[in-house]
């Protein structure tokens, strides 16, 4: 074989040989329809973030003014999905934004961004993970039964204030483990039945946050609301030095945009469908609107919950930890709490289910391009049709990762993750339109540029409202990644066979 070129870094993947890929082997089934993927976006968006991370996020970092922090991370959010669905309509294979930025970026891009994504849904459905044993313990406390010490929680927690880890006494979170291990058989056995049992999560949540809104607003006292915004309305840094509004005792911007930048993580989801774009009946038309739908429909979901909870108990007294079921019995309803917190933990299943189904299906799309060896992440299994290998993988890491690690840390970590491959998916959208400007869009994202311009500057913004370290995290776990890329995907890539054999596409 030739030996390896600089251009392979930058080469793209032309658009014809990714439509000729949907024609080889080891394809899924097509079975999703427009009902079964929206659902598979709220399944995914509506979960630990607005049932678990909402209460510390309005305690500490946003007050009542966490409902306008919710607008922004949900605009940010719609600006990313119309580059999104743009992008799901015209490529309409797995891989998502991994796939996107193959055909625009090229290889090196690619890999980073796949990566990226492996970083997103492996963490972010550690924290999940992590959320649920936090609400299946509460819940299980209200019945008497209690885990021992050792069992319940990551043997480390974050002690914000002095900037260091401390021990917790226990040894693993286990309750986070065994539901990884459930989800992990459920998604081994197949996507049709992953995808009932979401639907039926589905059901239960929203008509959980549907009676939490209904019931709750009976119960909002305005004066709650004043003052709305008491750590002021930005919360900026730059590396760990603030550039605008306050900071924390340990130093972390607080604020309207410093509670976006957390809660962004209630929004992460519905990116997830365009991981499933290879399974859906009419991928053109079902995606953009799947994704467009779900995302729009959480967005007023959470303002109105948020605008609930900050009204039925004072910022400063809201639970950190379950703060929904929390701020019911606080009003007495002790009936709706019990019903509240066992709509959480089905809605948070749902959640880590959708993020469970979406990290193979990077590896997958990854594996087919040689990026990482075939015979791991590439195989479907011949009876269930599922990347079962990688499923299984990624089942294991995320048990380890929510076993040992504290929700904060991974929180935020993934946030950051996501919000980068946001930014590189709404660059990515710029380039297609100028390199394939005929090429057929079923979906355009509108006012271009104005719209993925936006969706960049947003992003960032949040990305500069996190603590400092997640940058340092972030860099960290991008080293590996080129690591691995130079070591083992830059010489088995199927591109450098390609432009070897010199059938490059140069337009
Ligand atoms: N958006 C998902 C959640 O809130 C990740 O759990």
């Amino acid at each position: 074989m030739a030996e390896p070129r600089t251009s392979q870094l930058f080469s793209r993947k032309p658009l014809e040989l990714l439509m000729e890929e949907m024609r080889g082997e080891n394809r899924l089934r097509r079975i999703l329809g427009p009902v079964q993927l929206t659902a598979l976006g709220v399944g995914a968006i509506i979960g630990a973030g607005i049932f678990v991370a909402t209460g510390a996020a309005a305690h500490n970092v946003a007050g009542p003014a966490l409902m306008l922090s919710y607008v922004v991370a949900g605009i940010t959010c719609i600006f990313a999905a119309l580059c999104y669905a743009e992008f799901a309509s015209m490529v309409p294979v797995a891989g998502s934004a991994y796939t996107y930025a193959y055909a625009t970026l090229g290889e090196l891009f690619a890999w980073i961004i796949g990566w990226d994504l492996i970083l997103e849904y492996g963490v972010s459905s550690a924290a999940v993970a992590t959320g649920w044993s936090a609400y299946a313990q509460s819940s299980l406390s209200k019945l008497g039964l209690e885990l021992p010490l050792l069992l319940r929680e990551s043997p480390w927690r974050y002690d914000a204030v002095h900037g260091i880890f401390v021990r917790t006494g226990s040894v693993i979170n286990l309750p986070a483990v065994l539901v990884t291990a459930v989800v992990t058989w459920v998604l081994v056995k197949g996507i049709k039945e992953s995808a009932g049992f979401n639907a039926t999560m589905v059901g239960i949540k929203v008509a959980a946050v549907l009676f939490v809104i209904a019931v709750g607003v009976f119960f909002i006292s305005t004066t709650n609301w004043h003052p709305f915004a008491p750590f002021g309305w930005t919360g900026l840094s730059f590396f760990g030095h603030p550039v605008a509004g306050q900071v924390d005792p340990g130093g972390k911007p607080v604020g309207m945009l410093a509670g976006a930048a957390i809660i962004f993580f209630a929004y992460i989801g519905f990116d997830s469908v365009s991981t499933h774009t290879e399974e859906a009946k009419n991928p053109q038309r079902d995606v953009p609107l799947a994704i467009v739908i779900s995302l729009v429909l959480c967005t007023v979901l959470y303002i109105a919950v948020v605008a609930v909870l900050t009204g039925m108990v004072r910022f400063d007294q809201l639970d950190v930890n379950a703060p929904v079921s929390m701020a019911f019995k606080t009003k007495g309803l002790g009936w709706a709490e019990g019903l509240i917190a066992t709509a959480g933990v089905a809605g948070i299943t749902s959640v880590l289910l959708v993020m469970m189904l979406s990290g193979p299906r990077v590896f997958l799309a990854m594996a087919r391009d040689g990026l990482l060896p075939q015979s791991v992440f590439g195989v479907v299994h011949p009876t269930f049709r599922t990347p079962w290998k990688s499923t299984m993988l990624i089942g294991l890491f995320v048990a380890v990762l929510s076993g040992l690690l504290p929700i904060d840390s991974l929180l935020h970590l993934t946030n950051i993750g996501t919000l980068l491959a946001f930014v590189i998916v709404c660059t990515a959208i710029l380039i297609m339109r100028r390199k394939y400007p005929d090429a057929p869009r079923p979906f355009r994202c509108p006012w271009v540029p104005v719209v993925p311009i936006l969706g960049i500057l947003c992003c960032l913004l949040l990305m500069f409202s996190l603590p400092a370290e997640n940058w340092w995290r972030l860099i960290a776990w991008l080293a590996v990644g080129f690591v691995i890329y130079f070591a083992y995907g830059r010489r088995h890539s199927v591109m450098r066979r390609y432009l070897a054999s010199g059938a490059q596409d140069r337009s």
